[in-house]
């Protein structure tokens, strides 16, 4: 069954962050926070088809987080076929395809927010797309559809992921869907959204705000509804997105603007407790946040432990004293510092 149209309503999920929702990220919060459905950082097909190892960390997932949506970005149509088919043999719910993010290291080349207006290119990417999860459905075996280096690189992420028991024996096909925005200087809703509402797609995601606003500034609510409105005459899903700091905040979004839900993205940094709106004392917070850390050593290793640093960061918010243990969190360097300075040994 299609996933997207089984969730019940207001869906709100975790939206995907580059550099933040890695695996130990999405692992936390699905345990702690139970989001509806949970995205990946984003992952560049051509970067991937570059240095296919990527997979490893960013392709992977248990299955707590279910259902999980993979998201693409990219130019390059046959690379997106190909990761599309390697996202359905490991057993994700969805793919998304990323058509918002600002990056220039993406949109230099025309892909993220780059392809917002560019419909010729989106419906070769969309139908590219389709095709992958289609000849998926239909049995193809990967090694007819996947190049060398990609292959061998799937192929270790799919049996790291059944070591833990993430089951995709019977082929079901992902969702798709798209997260964008309204338009690059100005909202060009109706053309947009119209057209890829038109599109072979179960969902769409709209961060209510225009390129040119990057990540700040207000949230054009309005222009979301609009795009709702739209959507649904196509029948499908869609979320909206932006500066989202409760659950409660994202149910009167949701029903104000006649949403089907929304994702939280920053509200939920260090935050996994953001979906059902629990208030955790200091100490659930520091339980959560070496759980966090535990989980995160085991998969990435002493070598990545500067990563954690913002998580510490971010979890050490909303009690007395948090600003100066902030601030001697964000310098710890093993396990053992952070045991020490939060008093837990
Ligand atoms: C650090 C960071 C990384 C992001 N990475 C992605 C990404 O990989 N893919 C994507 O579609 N959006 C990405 N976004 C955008 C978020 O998904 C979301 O649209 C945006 O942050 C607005 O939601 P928020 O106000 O709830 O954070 C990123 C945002 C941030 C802050």
């Amino acid at each position: 069954m299609a996933f997207w149209k089984g969730l019940s309503k207001p869906i709100v999920g975790l939206a995907p962050m580059d550099g933040v929702t890695d695996q130990a990220m999405r692992f936390i919060t699905a345990k702690y926070g139970q989001p509806a459905v949970i995205f990946t950082e984003f992952i560049n097909v051509e970067h991937v088809a570059a240095k296919p190892q990527k997979l490893f960390n960013r392709f992977w997932f248990s299955a707590i987080e279910r259902p999980i949506v993979a998201q693409l970005s990219g130019v390059t149509p046959n690379l997106f076929y190909q990761l599309a088919f390697v996202a359905a043999y490991l057993g994700f719910d969805g793919v998304d395809l990323n058509m918002g993010c600002p990056s220039r290291s993406i949109t230099h080349r025309g892909g993220g927010a780059g392809l917002i207006g560019n419909q010729e290119l989106v419906k070769e990417i969309v139908f590219s797309v389709r095709r992958g999860l289609d000849d998926w459905e239909k049995g193809k075996k990967i090694e007819t559809v996947v190049d060398g280096k990609i292959l061998l690189a799937a192929k270790a992420t799919k049996e790291r992921s059944s070591r833990v028991g993430i089951k995709t024996k019977k082929r079901q096909k992902p969702d798709l869907s798209i997260k964008t925005r309204p338009g690059i200087k100005k909202p060009i809703i109706k053309d947009w959204l119209g057209f890829l509402a038109s599109l072979p797609v179960e969902a769409i995601i709209l961060h209510g705000r225009v390129l040119s606003c990057g990540h700040s500034g207000p949230v054009d609510w309005p222009i979301v509804a609009q795009a709702a409105e739209i959507v649904h005459q196509e029948g499908k899903i869609l979320l909206g997105n932006g500066g989202i700091k409760s659950f409660k905040e994202a149910k009167e979004i949701t029903n104000q603007y006649r949403l089907d839900g929304v994702l939280i993205g920053r509200g939920a940094m260090g935050n996994p407790w953001v979906f059902d709106d629990k208030k955790p004392d200091k100490e659930e917070r520091f339980l959560v946040m070496m759980d966090h850390v535990r989980y995160y050593l085991d998969l990435f290793g002493q070598d990545n432990f500067l990563d954690l640093r913002k998580h510490l960061a971010w979890y050490s918010k909303g009690f007395p004293g948090a600003s100066k243990l902030r601030s001697r969190l964000v310098r710890v360097n093993c396990y053992a510092d952070i045991e020490r300075i939060i008093g837990q040994k």
